[in-house]
C-alpha cells in the first residue's frame, strides 16, 4: 500500500490529486458522476465579490493538444457562494479550496475578511486570469503587486493563502519569490497561456473576447519546466497544473517538486479523470515500489549542460 498523503503547510491532504479551479463548478455536477470524498480536494470555481455574467460567446476553441477559453470568471458572487454552494462542498468529504479573483486589492481583501469566518481549508488567490481587464494578472504579472497583495491578504486572514501564478511571466522565480515574501502558504503553478486562434475564413479570433487561455497537454511541458524553476526558488509547497491527463504525467509533477497537482482540462473530457487519474498513480507507485507519494517531490536530477 503506497501512503498517499501529502501536506500543503498544515492543510494535510488524503491524496495529491485536487480538482482544478474552473473546471469542476462547485462540484454538484460531477457528484453525479462519482463519490468525490476520495479526491484530495477540490478549488471551486473562481469567485468575485459581485456576481459575473462572464465573457460573451463563443468563449471556448479547441486547438491543438489544448483548449483556449475566455470564460472571464462568470461566477453567482460571494454571497451567494456561502448561502447555496459552500453547504453543499461541505457535504462531500473533501477538502475544500476557494479561488478568488478581484479587480482591486480592496475586492481581494473583502472577500478574504468574509471566507475568513468560513470553513474553507485554504484561500486559492488567483493572481494569474488572463480573461478580465482589471486585476487578477494585472497584479499577478507584477513582482512588486504581487508581494504586496498577498501581504494585505495575509493580515485580514488565518486561512492558508495559496497563490495561483500566471505563465505569462518573464521570470516565474521572482513571481513565486514575491508570493513567498508576501506570506503565501504555497504558489499554485501554473494558470493558462495567453493565446489567440484565428478563423481564417471570416479572418477574426475564434472567441469573441479575441484572446483566451490555453490549456490542456500542449502547456504541460512549460508548466514542469516552471515548477521545476520554482522548486528552486522557494521553500513553500508548490501544487502543479497544467495539462495533466494520467498518473505518468502526475509523477512527472511530483519528481519536478510539486507537493500535489490539479487536474483542469481533462475533466473536461471525462467527469471521472480525477478518479481515474488518482487510481494509476496508486498503480504506477506500487509497481515501482514507492512507499510514500511525497518521496517523488523535488526528486528531478538535472543533466549538467
Ligand atoms: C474553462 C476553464 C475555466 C477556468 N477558470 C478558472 C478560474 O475560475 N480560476 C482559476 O484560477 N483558473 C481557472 N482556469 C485555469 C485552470 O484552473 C488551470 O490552471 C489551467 O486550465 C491549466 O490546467 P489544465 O491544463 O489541467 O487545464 C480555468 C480553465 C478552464 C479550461
Amino acid at each position: 500500500m503506497v501512503d498517499l498523503s501529502t501536506n500543503i503547510g498544515c492543510v494535510r491532504l488524503a491524496n495529491p490529486i485536487l480538482a482544478a479551479s474552473g473546471t469542476f463548478g462547485f462540484g454538484r455536477e460531477m457528484s453525479l458522476f462519482q463519490d468525490l470524498s476520495g479526491l484530495g480536494g477540490i478549488c471551486a470555481k473562481g469567485l468575485t465579490l459581485l456576481p459575473r455574467i462572464g465573457n460573451p460567446p463563443p468563449r471556448v476553441a479547441e486547438t491543438a493538444s489544448g483548449l483556449l477559453n475566455s470564460v472571464g470568471l462568470q461566477n453567482p458572487g460571494l454571497e451567494a457562494f456561502l448561502r447555496e454552494d459552500l453547504p453543499f462542498l461541505q457535504t462531500l468529504g473533501c477538502r475544500i479550496i476557494v479561488n478568488i479573483a478581484g479587480h482591486s486589492t480592496d475586492e481581494y481583501l473583502e472577500i478574504c475578511r468574509r471566507l475568513d469566518q468560513t470553513p474553507v481549508d485554504a484561500i486559492e488567490l488567483n493572481l494569474s486570469c488572463p480573461n478580465v481587464k482589471e486585476g487578477c494578472m494585472l497584479i499577478g504579472s507584477n513582482a512588486r503587486l504581487t508581494e504586496r497583495l498577498v501581504a494585505e491578504v495575509r493580515k485580514v486572514t488565518a486561512k492558508p493563502l495559496w497563490a495561483k501564478l500566471t505563465p505569462n511571466v518573464t521570470s516565474i522565480t521572482d513571481m513565486a519569490a514575491s508570493a513567498e515574501a508576501g506570506g503565501a502558504d504555497a504558489v499554485v503553478l501554473i494558470n493558462t497561456l495567453l493565446g489567440l486562434a484565428i478563423d481564417y475564413r471570416t479572418r477574426r479570433p475564434v472567441l469573441r473576447n479575441n484572446t483566451g487561455g490555453l490549456s490542456g497537454p500542449a502547456i504541460k511541458p512549460v508548466a514542469l519546466r516552471m515548477v521545476a524553476e520554482a522548486y528552486r526558488a522557494v521553500r513553500i509547497p508548490i501544487i502543479g497544473i497544467g495539462g495533466i491527463m494520467n498518473g505518468a504525467d502526475v509523477l512527472e509533477f511530483l519528481i519536478a517538486g510539486a507537493s500535489a497537482v490539479e487536474i483542469g482540462t481533462a475533466n473536461l473530457i471525462s467527469p471521472t479523470a480525477c478518479h481515474d487519474i488518482l487510481n494509476q498513480v496508486k498503480n504506477l507507485a506500487e509497481t515501482e515500489g514507492i512507499a510514500r507519494i511525497s518521496d517523488y517531490t523535488g526528486t528531478l536530477e538535472l543533466w549538467n549542460p
